[in-house]
C-alpha cells in the first residue's frame, strides 16, 4: 500500500475538483476523480437507454466499462471505448443521472476495485463523496470540504455565466439542494465526513487558502 494518500470528500461546488487538481500537480501525485467514474457510467447507461434503476444491468455495465484517462497537453482526456467524452460529462443531466446510479449498492461495489487501483506511487489525491469513509478508510490525511449551498450555487452560476449560459441562480440552488439531499441521505456510502476527517468550510476562503491549509495539515501528518 502507498502511504502518500489524501482523501478529499464533500458536496458539489465545494471547490474540491479545483483543489484536487492543484494538489496533484504540486505534489506530482496521481489524481482519482471518482465522480467522473459515476458520470461516465451514467453517460454510458443513458446512451444504451438502460433504466437508471436496473441495478443488475448497471452493475454489470460498471464492471465492463472500457475507460481510460489519457494526459494531453493541458489536461486529461476521458476515453470511453476509445471515444473522447470529456466534454459531455459535466452537464446537469449527466450529473443528476450519476447521482441516481451512485445510490445503487451493486454499482458502488462494482466500481470499488477500479478506484482503489489508482493508489500508486508516488501518491494519490482521491476526490469524491466516500473516499475517506469507504474507498480508502486507512488514508492518513482525510479532508471534508464543505461550503454553504448558497455559496456553491453562486460559484456554479458564475462558472456557467462565464461559459455564456443563460441560467437562473434559483434553479441552480434547487438542483444543488436536490443532489445534496440524495447524496447525504442514501442508504449506501452517504456523503458525510469520516470520523477522523479534518473539516474545512470554504464558504469564505479562496482556493489558494484551502490548498494551503491542506498542505500544512499534510506536512504535519505524513
Ligand atoms: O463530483 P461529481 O459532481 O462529478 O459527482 C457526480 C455524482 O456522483 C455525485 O452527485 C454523487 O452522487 C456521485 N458520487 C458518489 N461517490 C463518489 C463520487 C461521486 O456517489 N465518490
Amino acid at each position: 500500500s502507498v502511504s502518500n494518500l489524501i482523501t478529499i470528500d464533500g458536496p458539489s461546488g465545494s471547490g474540491k475538483g479545483t483543489v484536487c487538481h492543484i494538489l496533484a500537480k504540486k505534489l506530482k501525485w496521481h489524481l482519482l476523480d471518482s465522480g467522473a467514474l459515476y458520470r461516465i457510467l451514467a453517460f454510458a447507461a443513458l446512451k444504451k437507454q438502460l433504466p437508471l434503476n436496473d441495478s443488475a444491468a448497471l452493475a454489470s455495465l460498471a464492471l465492463t466499462l472500457d475507460v481510460s484517462f489519457v494526459s494531453n497537453g493541458s489536461g486529461v482526456d476521458t476515453l470511453l471505448s476509445g471515444e473522447n467524452i470529456g466534454d459531455k460529462l459535466r452537464t446537469e443531466v449527466v450529473g443528476q443521472a450519476a447521482s441516481e446510479v451512485a445510490s445503487i449498492e451493486q454499482v458502488r461495489a462494482a466500481l470499488l476495485a477500479r478506484q482503489q487501483a489508482f493508489l500508486q506511487a508516488p501518491g494519490l489525491i482521491a476526490d469524491g463523496r466516500d473516499m475517506g469513509t469507504v474507498v480508502f478508510p486507512d488514508a492518513s490525511v482525510k479532508i471534508f470540504l464543505d461550503a454553504s449551498a448558497e455559496e456553491r450555487a453562486k460559484r456554479r452560476f458564475n462558472q456557467l455565466q462565464d461559459k455564456g449560459f443563460n441560467v437562473s441562480i434559483a434553479q441552480i440552488l434547487s438542483e444543488i439542494k436536490e443532489r445534496d439531499y440524495r447524496d447525504r441521505n442514501r442508504a449506501v456510502a452517504p456523503l458525510r465526513p469520516a470520523d477522523d476527517a479534518f473539516v474545512i468550510d470554504s464558504t469564505s476562503l479562496t482556493i489558494d487558502e484551502v490548498v494551503e491549509q491542506i498542505l500544512n495539515l499534510t506536512a504535519l501528518k505524513l
